[in-house]
C-alpha cells in the first residue's frame, strides 16, 4: 500500500512489480527494513518509523526494485521443472498414494520469489554456477515426487562441487522464506541421496 501510494502520489516513475497482492504471485519480492520479504505480506505496522527498501540483494537491477531474473530462470529450466517419464502414459491420470502425496508438503508451496537466493552468501558469491536454495528446493520437489522416472538423471544433474555442494548451511534461506519453507532442508535431503546411491 505504501509503495503503490508513492506511485500513485508522489513519484509514478517508481517502478516495482507486484500482481496478487496475497503472497501467491512471488512478484513483490523485495528488501524491507533489512530483510527480503514479500511486499504484500508485510503490514506497515510491522515496521517501526522510516523504512528502507531495496531491490533483492545482489541481482542485476533493471529499474528501482525490480531485479533482473534471467539467470536465475535459467537455472530453474536447467533442472527441468516438470513431470519427467518414460512408462508410456496411463489412460487416466498418475496415481500417487498419500503417503507419496504428503513428501511434496513443504516444497510445491515455492512461489519463486528468489527471497531464500537472494539472502543466501554463497549465492551472491557463486550465483554464476550454484543454484542456490530456491532452485534446489524446486529440484528436491521433482526428486521427490514418486510419479517422476528421471531421479537418477536429476541427482546426476546435481552432481557437482558447485551446483549443490556450495551450500553451507547458514541458513539465510529459511529464515528469509516468506512462506515458511525449509530449503536448507531441502538441499540437505538431496546431499542425503547423493550418499546412498554411492
Ligand atoms: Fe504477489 Fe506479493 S504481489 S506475492
Amino acid at each position: 500500500d505504501a509503495i503503490i501510494y508513492i506511485k500513485n502520489n508522489i513519484d509514478s516513475t517508481l517502478t516495482f512489480r507486484r500482481s496478487c497482492r496475497e503472497g501467491i504471485c512471488g512478484s513483490c519480492a523485495m528488501n524491507i527494513d533489512g530483510l527480503n520479504t514479500l511486499a504484500c505480506l508485510k503490514a506497515i505496522e510491522e515496521v517501526k518509523g522510516d523504512v528502507k527498501i531495496y531491490p533483492l540483494p545482489h541481482m542485476p537491477v533493471v529499474k528501482d526494485l525490480v531485479p533482473d531474473l534471467k539467470h536465475i530462470y535459467a537455472q530453474l529450466a536447467s533442472i527441468k521443472p516438470w513431470l519427467q517419464t518414460q512408462s508410456p502414459a496411463p489412460s487416466r491420470e498418475r496415481l500417487q498414494s498419500p503417503e507419496d502425496r504428503a513428501k511434496l508438503d513443504g516444497l510445491y508451496e515455492c512461489i519463486l520469489c528468489f527471497c531464500c537466493s537472494t539472502s543466501c552468501p554463497s549465492y551472491w558469491w557463486n550465483g554464476d554456477r550454484y543454484l542456490g536454495p530456491s532452485i534446489l528446493l524446486q529440484a528436491y520437489r521433482w526428486i521427490v515426487d514418486s510419479r517422476d522416472e528421471m531421479t537418477g538423471e536429476r541427482l546426476d544433474n546435481l552432481e557437482d562441487p558447485f551446483r549443490l555442494y556450495r551450500c553451507h548451511t547458514i541458513m539465510n534461506c529459511t529464515k528469509a522464506c516468506p512462506k515458511g519453507l525449509n530449503p536448507a532442508k531441502a538441499i540437505a535431503e538431496i546431499k542425503k541421496l547423493m550418499v546412498q546411491r554411492r
